[in-house]
């Protein structure tokens, strides 16, 4: 029994109340508000989080909890809930089926647990730090595939792309024209990562993020014997948001291709 089951199992209900929520209002006219001018928020983002604040914060009322509409609370448990209520927004408000909730538990900076939940295939991911990681009840492992080119990768693009030349275009280019099998951009960070520690994908690199896209899924990843590092293999800062998981074979050549690519400049 880990140490935070009773945690991770309010977690579950959580994710899949809001999950299952987010779901039934798919169809439902949107309430679409723009946080810059291609990042935006809808009103289920924050029923959603609302959904998982009260399930979590009325079991738990000492944690502290940080989500990404802005529902926060401190605490006095050294326990952090870090939690993104929709995974997918974008994806989300064309009715574009992926999106997915994710929920991480932290201490010290440090993912213990999470889940991920994708209400559209009716996938739940849980992780507990030294218990593996699990896919609707079967535990699930990184991918065995050692070879670039026949890997399948994803990524995804800041919401600063126009402003920024810190756009990872130059990387998606690099592993597209000379590194992987494919690329693909589904439009969930947290997906990406579950489908790495699951092995659908090989390998997935993106920068930029926030906490909340990725609490749960580096943990995910870790404990389905995958790495997780920053761009040049160092430790990643949940705050800092640069993120490279894989299955651990392809991790220095996908390194290698980063520090390639950072020399180059597209336009
Ligand atoms: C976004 C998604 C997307 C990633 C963005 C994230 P949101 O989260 O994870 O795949 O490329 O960087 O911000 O806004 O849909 O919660
Ligand atoms: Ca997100
Ligand atoms: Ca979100």
């Amino acid at each position: 029994m880990g140490m935070y089951n009773d945690r991770l199992e309010a977690a579950i209900e959580a994710s899949k109340r809001a999950g299952i929520y987010l779901l039934d209002a798919l169809d439902q006219k949107r309430d679409i508000n723009k946080k810059g001018i291609v990042d935006i928020v809808t009103d289920a983002d924050k029923e959603a989080e609302m959904i998982i604040h009260n399930i979590i914060s009325e079991e738990y009322p000492n944690d502290e909890f940080l989500a990404e509409e802005g529902t926060q609370d401190k605490g006095s448990s050294g326990l952090t809930w870090i939690v993104d209520p929709l995974d997918g927004t974008t994806n989300y408000a064309h009715r574009f089926p992926v999106f997915c909730v994710s929920i991480g538990l932290v201490k010290d900076g440090v993912p213990q647990a999470g889940c991920i939940y994708n209400p559209n295939l009716d996938e739940l991911f849980t992780v507990h730090r030294g218990e593996g990681a699990v896919l609707n009840g079967e535990p699930i492992h990184v991918s065995t595939n050692d070879q670039l080119i026949n890997s399948l990768l994803a990524t995804g693009f800041p919401y600063d792309i126009r402003e920024s030349d810190q756009d990872n275009m130059n990387n998606f280019y690099m592993f597209y024209k000379h590194g992987a099998q494919a690329v693909r951009r589904a439009g969930s960070a947290a997906l990406d990562l579950a489908y790495t520690a699951c092995g659908r994908f090989d390998g997935f690199w993106e920068m930029k993020l926030r906490a909340w896209d990725i609490a749960a899924g580096i943990l995910l990843v870790e404990e389905a014997g995958g790495k997780v590092t920053d761009f040049k293999g160092g430790p990643v800062d949940l705050f800092k948001g640069e993120v490279l998981a894989s299955n651990g074979k392809i991790h220095a050549t996908m390194q290698k291709v980063l520090k390639e690519s950072a020399k180059l400049r597209l336009i």
